[in-house]
C-alpha cells in the first residue's frame, strides 16, 4: 500500500517526530475539553486520595490523540507508562507476566484493545475489577486455580473501533471518553505549536489553510506542515504563508476538504454505480478495490461527520453535499446533513 498523506494512520517517517510533537501535560493538549476538563477533575481527585485514577478508555478515528492522553495521564498522576497492545498479548500468560510486574499505580496502556483474545480478557476482568489474577494450571481434574494479588494500577485503553469492545470489558472502565475531529481553529493552535517545535515561521492564514485541509485530525495537520514546508524550504521562503501553503497542498492534491483521490473515488462510486446508494459497504469496498475495514476506520467516520455521507440501516447514501462537492447534479429529493464545521 503506498503511503497515504491524508490518512489518520500513523506512517514510518513519523516515528521520530511523533514524540516531539506530542504534548506532554493536559495544559498543552489543545481542544477535546469535555475530555479534558473531566480528566483534570478525576486525576485531582485520585491524586488528593492517594489511589491510582479509575481505568479509562479512550475510542475514535486514528490520529486525535488517544495515545497522547495515555501518556499525559501517567504524566499528571505522576506514574510510570507502560505500553502494550491487543494484538501482541496473544496468550493468557503474556498478560499475567505483564500484571504481575506492574508497580503501585502504574499506568498499563494497552492500544487496539479490541483485538485481545477472549481467553486474555477473561483474566483481565477479576484484574480489573479486584487487582487479582486467576490463573487455571494444568487441565482436567487435577487443574487448580492459583490466585495473585496484584498492586492496585491503572488500565487505560484505546481503541477506534469501540462497536468492536466487548460489553462486559467496556463495562469495567470507569472512564469512557470518545475523541472527535478537532475544529479548524483548534487544528490551527496545534499547528502554532507545531511551527515552533519544528523551527518554521507560520504565518497565520498560512497554518489556517493546512488547518482548513487536515481532516478534523492533528496527525494529518502535522503531516501536510511538514509537506509545506519542504515547499517553502525549496522555493527560499522563510515562512509558511498561505501562497505557498496553497501551491503546496495543491501539488499534494489535497482539496479544499482534504479529500484525498479515494474519498472522491468512493464517493463518485456510490453516486454514479448505485445512484447515489444505499449501497452496502461490502459492495462498495469491492467496486473501489479497497478492503472494507480501511474504509470504515480511516475514511467513513470523516465523511460521515461532515455531511458527506450518511450511514443507513441499508447501505451508505452519498449526500446532496456529495454530489454538490465532486460536480454532479443534485439528487432529486435527496440531501443529507449539512457541514458539521464550515
Ligand atoms: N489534542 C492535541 N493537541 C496537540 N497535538 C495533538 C493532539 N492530539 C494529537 N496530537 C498530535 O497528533 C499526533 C497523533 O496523536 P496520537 O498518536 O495520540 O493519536 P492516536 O489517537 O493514538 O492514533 P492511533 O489510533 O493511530 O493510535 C501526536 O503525536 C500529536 O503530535
Ligand atoms: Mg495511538
Amino acid at each position: 500500500m503506498t503511503e497515504r498523506l491524508l490518512s489518520g494512520e500513523r506512517a514510518g517517517d513519523e516515528e521520530g517526530l511523533e514524540p516531539t510533537l506530542r504534548p506532554r501535560v493536559l495544559a498543552e493538549y489543545v481542544g477535546q475539553e469535555k475530555i479534558v476538563d473531566n480528566l483534570r477533575v478525576f486525576i485531582r481527585a485520585a491524586r488528593e486520595r492517594g489511589e491510582p485514577l479509575d481505568h479509562v478508555l479512550l475510542f475514535g478515528p486514528p490520529g486525535l490523540g488517544k495515545t497522547t492522553l495515555a501518556h499525559i495521564v501517567a504524566h499528571e498522576m505522576g506514574a510510570p507508562l507502560r505500553t502494550t497492545a491487543g494484538p501482541v498479548l496473544e496468550r493468557p500468560g503474556d498478560l499475567a507476566a505483564i500484571l504481575t510486574n506492574l508497580e503501585p499505580g502504574e499506568v498499563l496502556f494497552v492500544d487496539e484493545i479490541h483485538r485481545l483474545g477472549a481467553a486474555v480478557e477473561e483474566i483481565l476482568y477479576p484484574a480489573l475489577e479486584d487487582f487479582r489474577l486467576d490463573l487455571i494450571l494444568g487441565q482436567g481434574p487435577a487443574a487448580r486455580t492459583l490466585r495473585l494479588e496484584l498492586p492496585r494500577f491503572t488500565l487505560v485503553g484505546a481503541t477506534t473501533r469501540a462497536g468492536l469492545i466487548s460489553p462486559p470489558l467496556r463495562a469495567r472502565f470507569g472512564i469512557v471518553h470518545r475523541l472527535d475531529f478537532y475544529p479548524p481553529a483548534e487544528l490551527a493552535r496545534i499547528l502554532i505549536r507545531s511551527s515552533s517545535i519544528l523551527g518554521i515561521a507560520g504565518e497565520p492564514e498560512g497554518l489556517a489553510e493546512i488547518a482548513g485541509r487536515s481532516r478534523g485530525t492533528p496527525r494529518i495537520a502535522n503531516r501536510l506542515l511538514r509537506r509545506v514546508r519542504d515547499f517553502a524550504q525549496v522555493a527560499g521562503q522563510k515562512s509558511v504563508d498561505r501562497d505557498i501553503a496553497r501551491t503546496a497542498l495543491a501539488a499534494l492534491e489535497v482539496d479544499d476538504h482534504g479529500f484525498e483521490e479515494l474519498d472522491r473515488r468512493l464517493l463518485s462510486t456510490l453516486i454514479e454505480v448505485y445512484g447515489g446508494g444505499p449501497a452496502g459497504i461490502q459492495a462498495l469496498a469491492a467496486a473501489v478495490g479497497e478492503d472494507r475495514g480501511t474504509l470504515e476506520d480511516l475514511f467513513e467516520p470523516f465523511l460521515l461527520q461532515m455531511g458527506f455521507l450518511q450511514r443507513t440501516p441499508r447501505g451508505r447514501v452519498a449526500t446532496r453535499r456529495a454530489y454538490e462537492h465532486l460536480g454532479y447534479p443534485p439528487p432529486a429529493g435527496g440531501g443529507g446533513a449539512g457541514p458539521l464545521f464550515s
